[in-house]
């Protein structure tokens, strides 16, 4: 999902003559915007530095060495506005000179690559007929194009946000925003990309539920998702078991190779309390 936004945040920059040739490009990313910002840059041949939190798999942070990106991990555990916070410290490095902060947290580019390529897509691939849209929320980028792109060719679809419990979309009051561990998805701060009055509603699923289904999904259906992905189709079950008769699209977002040594690996589920059976 991530890749199809990288590429035309680089392009918006360029075309706005904020990214020229040798700049460094600077993003804070929980690690697939950061890989689709290093395709496009290593095809354009500019520097690229991720900002990661030290949550985020050894396998993302490994990826994006592999093409050719700098990678700097700060601790998940901290408050935003924290100065070693992945977003003070990607803030702090982009504002030396040449160097450019694509930004997907309020680049409208973000939810725009949704609006050309996701809607679209689902649009067709359903021949129109798609009446309830599942997807995990992040960035809102995802959800905010796709619903816009799909709520004007049917303005009775229905759309379901799913986030994970500790992140701010679905926390009853602050005290509940809190650290989980499903990687990419939850937030704790409203970002511009993400435009809450697409969303009809919200299902709130735990790490334990994401992954638990990210592993049934392999066994069961021959799919390796991510843990957003397992998150997404848990709440995407509960929809449908609502709305039987309804056809309920859900959105996966990347692929279950990127935690190998996490999701798959039941050492790292047992230590972090989950169960493995
Ligand atoms: C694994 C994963 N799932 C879901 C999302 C959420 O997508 P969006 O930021 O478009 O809301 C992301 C975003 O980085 C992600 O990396």
């Amino acid at each position: 999902m991530k890749d199809r936004i990288g590429i035309r945040m680089i392009e918006r920059a360029e075309k706005n003559g904020w990214l020229s040739a040798g700049d460094t490009v600077v993003e804070p990313t929980s690690g697939n915007t950061g890989i689709g910002l290093a395709m496009a840059c290593a095809v354009k041949g500019y520097k690229l530095i991720c900002v990661m939190q030290d949550k985020q798999s050894k396998e993302k942070q490994n990826l994006l060495k592999a093409y050719g990106a700098e990678v700097y991990i700060c601790p998940t555990d901290v408050d935003p506005s924290d100065p070693r916070s992945f977003y003070s410290v990607a803030a702090e490095l982009s504002s030396r000179p040449n160097h450019y902060q694509p930004d997907q947290y309020s680049n409208p580019a973000n939810p725009e690559a949704h609006i050309l390529a996701t809607g679209p897509e689902i649009w067709e691939q359903t021949d129109g007929l798609i009446d309830i849209l599942v997807a995990g929320v992040g960035t809102g980028g995802t959800i905010t194009g796709t619903a816009a792109y799909l709520k004007e060719k049917n303005s009775d679809l229905m759309v379901v946000g799913i986030d994970p419990e500790g992140s701010i979309y679905t926390a009853a009051e602050p005290a509940d925003v809190t650290t989980y561990l499903v990687e990419g998805v939850g937030e704790d701060f409203w970002p511009e990309t993400y435009n809450p009055e697409v969303t009809d509603r919200y299902e709130m699923v735990s790490d334990g539920e994401s992954f638990a289904m990210a592993r049934r999904l392999a066994v069961e259906e021959g799919l390796l998702v991510g843990g957003s992905g397992g998150m997404a189709v848990v709440g995407a079950l509960r929809i449908a078991s609502e709305f039987a008769d309804k056809l309920v699209i859900v959105v996966i977002p990347d692929s279950g190779r990127s935690y190998l040594s996490k999701i798959f690996n039941d050492a790292w589920m047992l230590e972090n309390g989950f169960d493995v059976a």
